[in-house]
């Protein structure tokens, strides 16, 4: 390596840089796969985390430098699109960074590497694109089953793993349901603590914790089907009638009249709202004993002190709008819906409600404590991109490190093409992938060199899918193990790991 070289700004700025980004993935590596090792990460504000998952790890370890913070990016970017493949990210991103620094060291341009780079990325997305099976999902089976795999398979590295068959099932519903709408906005977490994980559940409508209420709500049904229902912004309670004037009170038969007519403009809201033939009024302001009892006594069943939120998401699944004043009450202001239902779990009461042309869902998720409930509630998300995303394209790849063997052979193969500069390099960056299987292995307490070896002869004298069997380290058909993974997050991995890539070697100065 020459002086000149080792003293460049570039050089130093890379170096420093790559050390950097180390440190972050000595942390992360062992939390990849289903061998994965959980990290607790102490916050400020007392809030441990316990978790495996890449895109919490990352954004939990990082400090104010630049260069994590574009680590960040990096992985919230692919949980954006992806939801999973997070950890991957971060491998692939060191990989590449540390091939194409021993190759500046051993002389070459940075030019070069960036445009073989490139040429690579593009390259891989053509292989990935003709070797993604698709077909084969009739001949293997159903589609819920085969969504069931891939949701499996990214369930298999979480702390829900040993309970992934009952979460992969619920999840796949829940993307089955709502079919090509599917949108995960639509999906409200409901976390409940207490009881096991085992015991979450979906509800095809809103759930919502019962807000406090008045006496008398205790007469009201506490399950109502097919009604109209008021959704108001108003309180009902009779200390709402405010005035905002004085005035003198002569003798005592004014001041009657005075609280009488008080008492009838209260009644008479009332009687607007049972008059409209709702029976069902909620509200997110508070609704008074009086108020409570009367509806009671006319078999309505009401609530108050309701989060707007909440109310706002009721009004999208029935239709009722959320009104200001009893003079709005009107036929289009009011809502209809299928059900209405208290329920106890925990040792908390649940409203659930549910309409005709309910699109909203409601996750819920159950456990022993807040951290398991927020590590369940990623791996909810990463296995539900996973299936949106297989959902929507058919089209998956072999996991357990099979995909990326593949990757790496054709692109040794298509080495052998080139000549000279182009021809070292791009045999250099082929090798990259095999850092997948590699920690796989590595991480299940294996030696990766003899196994990456069968790998590799494998994978390239067959069309088959041979990935790592982690507990005993035999070679696989993943396919037919059924690890698969959607063609869609490999392919993000791979756009997003050399794009950072390309930006990190293009660096030559950090300006503080
Ligand atoms: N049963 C399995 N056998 C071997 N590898 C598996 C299995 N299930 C998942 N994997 C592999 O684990 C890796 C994903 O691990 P994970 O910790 O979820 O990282 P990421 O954050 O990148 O998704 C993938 O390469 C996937 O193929
Ligand atoms: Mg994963």
């Amino acid at each position: 390596m020459s002086f000149e070289l080792k003293d460049s700004k570039s050089y130093q700025t890379l170096s420093q840089n790559i050390s950097r980004i180390e440190k972050i993935i000595k942390i992360l590596k062992t939390s990849f796969g289903p061998y994965s090792m959980n990290k607790i990460i102490t916050r400020k504000n007392g809030r441990d985390v316990i978790t495996s998952d890449g895109a919490t790890i990352v954004s939990n370890t990082i400090s104010e430098d630049s260069i994590e913070k574009i680590l960040v990016e990096m992985v919230k970017s692919q949980d954006y699109e992806e939801g999973d493949g997070t950890t991957s990210v971060c491998l692939l991103t060191y990989e590449i960074l540390i091939e194409s620094f021993k190759l500046i060291q051993q002389g070459f341009d940075t030019k070069d590497i960036i445009k073989n780079l490139k040429k690579c990325g593009l390259l891989c997305q053509k292989i990935l694109n003709e070797i993604a099976e698709d077909n084969k999902i009739k001949n293997f089976c159903s589609l819920r089953q085969f969504l069931l795999f891939c949701c499996s398979t990214s369930l298999k590295s979480k702390s829900i793993s040993s309970k992934r068959h009952i979460f992969s099932n619920i999840l796949v519903d829940i993307v089955l349901s709502m079919g090509n709408k599917f949108n995960k906005n639509s999906i409200i977490i409901q976390e409940i603590m207490g009881g096991s994980s085992v015991d979450s559940f979906f509800f095809n409508g809103i759930c919502f914790k019962k807000p406090f209420s008045y006496a008398g709500y205790e007469k009201q049904k506490k399950k109502y089907f097919d009604g109209n229902l008021l959704l108001i912004n108003f309180e009902l309670e009779l200390s709402a009638e405010k005035f905002e004037c004085e005035f003198k009170i002569k003798n005592v038969s004014f001041f009657r009249k005075f609280i009488d007519s008080e008492w009838s403009i209260f009644y008479e809201k009332l009687d607007s709202i049972v008059f409209s033939g709702c029976i069902v009024v909620l509200s997110s302001q508070s609704i008074g004993d009086l108020a409570t009892q009367y509806f009671s006594e006319r078999n309505m069943l009401c609530g108050g002190r309701i989060e707007i939120t909440i109310l706002e998401k009721i009004s999208s699944i029935t239709k009722a709008n959320i009104i200001p004043s009893v003079y709005e009450i009107s036929k289009n202001s009011i809502g209809f819906f299928r059900i209405i239902e208290e329920k106890q779990i925990s040792s908390e009461k649940y409203i659930f409600i549910n309409s005709y042309t309910s699109k909203t869902l409601t996750l819920i998720i159950r456990g022993g404590n807040d951290n398991l409930i927020k590590d369940t509630i990623r791996s909810v998300n990463d296995g539900l991109m996973v299936i949106k995303h297989i959902y929507h394209t058919n089209k998956f790849v072999g996991g357990a490190g099979s995909c990326e063997m593949k990757l790496s052979e054709k692109l040794r193969k298509y080495a052998k093409t080139l000549t000279g500069t182009d021809q070292y390099i791009v045999s250099k960056l082929s090798k990259v992938f095999e850092i997948i299987p590699k920690t796989l292995i590595e991480n299940s307490g294996m030696d990766p060199l003899e196994i990456i070896a069968k790998l590799r002869k494998l994978n390239s004298s067959s069309e088959k899918w041979y990935g790592v069997e982690l507990s005993r380290g035999n070679i696989i058909d993943s396919l037919a193990n059924f690890v698969w993974e959607p063609l869609s997050m490999k392919m993000n991995i791979i756009k997003t790991a050399l794009g950072t890539c390309d930006l990190i070697i293009n660096t030559d100065n950090t300006i503080v």
